[in-house]
């Protein structure tokens, strides 16, 4: 007997939807209830092709028979084991393959069950790190401005999306923000790496010199800023930001929670681009997003700096009760298998010319006034109604999941980062009915 829910629910008022306008969903609900390939399906039977891979993280697309296989077993042969002063197999055999995907020198992995965990865990590792060498006056934490970091007090006082952080207090003290690098003027329409605004990494040399480079801890970045509207880096942008810091001995982090497994053609943005930071954070693609888990990648070096006193004590004052949770670890073990055995990791370098080709025929519809793209994802960004931002936007979106697409909005930015299992004729579909949206757009 099928046990898939095809009615919705006839009460909507209990549920408090996250980053969701409420009042509008349960005026009209979108319900999805049944997903497998490229496609879900809603409660009313519809097909759509998901153009978002759910939410950034379904990468092998849904429902794959060795994640669930793997998850099932996993169920039926220990459901839990305690993560504080215990293990099971397969969080070891998982952190071993993942450091394994990653480029040099990663070379250990701490478990988290979500991308805003992963960042707090790195921006404690990073202040412990320092600490545990001597270097205790380096407090202070750099991020971006629009950077996405997840919405817990670390993320978002680092992160720099103005809503996520006004209504929330003082957030945490002695953080500054690096400018972010979106510069339509002068990069417009630019396919992959834009040209211009490399130099705005040096105003990490500024930020170092008012503060004191000797205070400051480290500069988290995301590598290609999914969230906030897919900003691609500047040529040379990420190079010397990497330089900067190791001129002051501040550790960089790479928040990979979106660029992680394979979104721009390679395992991670940090061997896409060829620079590697201190710590990889990540999550989503890592379990294909079936069962929450998050990891925290660092070096050796960093590792080691813990490693110290006597091997009775515990070395690092942090963990979660899910952390390594064993189904999470099977999730992710049968997500590794997936991804390698159909090669989707670098699937994303095969397709980034059709991909790019195919997006950017949307130049020209109406109100489009930039085009972004680099592996499996891209943009388009609108240009907002006056006085009523991200509305036209939002208008897309509804209209192309009646269409029969499931794309994301982030103010007046469509995003789009499809499964890495899409077919050629798929993104025909995915774009082409982006294209009649947007040139059937009434607002
Ligand atoms: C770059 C980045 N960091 C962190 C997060 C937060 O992840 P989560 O929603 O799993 O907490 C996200 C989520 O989209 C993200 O894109």
């Amino acid at each position: 007997m099928s046990t898939r829910s095809t009615v919705a629910p006839n009460d909507l008022r209990a549920f408090w939807m996250p980053f969701t306008a409420n009042r509008q969903f349960k005026q009209a609900p979108r319900m999805l209830v049944g997903a497998e390939g490229m496609h879900y399906t809603t409660s009313d039977g519809r097909q759509i092709l998901d153009g978002t891979a759910g939410l950034w993280c379904c990468n092998a697309g849904h429902k794959r028979p060795k994640i669930v296989k793997a998850i099932q077993e996993q169920a039926e042969e220990m459901d839990y084991a305690p993560a504080f002063q215990m293990g099971h197999p397969k969080v070891f055999e998982l952190a071993n393959k993942l450091v394994d995907l990653a480029p040099y020198p990663f070379e250990h992995a701490f478990f988290t069950n979500s991308g805003s965990e992963s960042v707090e865990t790195a921006l404690k590792i990073a202040l412990a790190y320092h600490r545990a060498r001597g270097e205790g006056q380096r407090f202070r934490l750099i991020g971006r401005e629009r950077g996405y970091h997840g919405v817990n007090f670390g993320g978002i006082s680092v992160g720099g999306i103005v809503p996520n952080r006004k209504m929330f207090g003082t957030l945490l003290t002695g953080v500054d923000h690096l400018p972010h690098t979106h510069d339509p003027a002068r990069n417009a329409y630019t396919r992959g790496q834009p040209e211009h605004g490399a130099e705005l990494a040096d105003e990490l040399e500024r930020i170092a010199a008012l503060h004191g480079p000797e205070t400051i801890a480290a500069v988290i970045v995301e590598p290609m800023a999914g969230s906030t509207g897919v900003l691609i880096p500047p040529k040379g942008y990420l190079q010397r930001l990497r330089q900067i810091c190791t001129k002051h001995g501040i550790l960089l982090i790479f928040d990979e929670v979106i660029t992680g497994f394979g979104r721009l053609g390679a395992p991670f943005a940090a061997g896409f681009f060829d620079v590697m930071p201190d710590m990889i954070v990540c999550a989503k693609g890592l379990t294909n997003g079936v069962i929450p888990m998050g990891a925290v990648l660092t070096t050796g070096a960093i590792h080691d700096a813990f490693m110290t006193g006597p091997e009775h004590m515990i070395e690092l004052f942090h963990g979660y009760t899910y952390s390594g949770n064993p189904m999470a670890c099977a999730a992710g073990l049968g997500t590794l298998e997936t991804y390698a055995d159909e090669g989707l990791l670098t699937r994303g370098a095969e397709l980034a010319d059709y991909w790019a080709d195919a997006l950017h025929s949307l130049r020209g519809l109406p109100h489009v006034i930039d085009i972004r793209n680099m592996g499996l994802i891209g943009a388009v960004e609108l240009e907002p109604i006056e006085g009523a931002p991200t509305q036209r936007a939002f208008g897309a979106f509804l209209k192309a999941f009646e269409k029969g697409i499931l794309i994301r909005t982030t103010g007046d930015i469509i995003a789009l980062s499809p499964p890495l299992i899409i077919e050629k004729a798929q993104i025909d579909q995915l774009i082409g009915t982006l294209g009649e949206v947007l040139r059937g757009l009434d607002i």
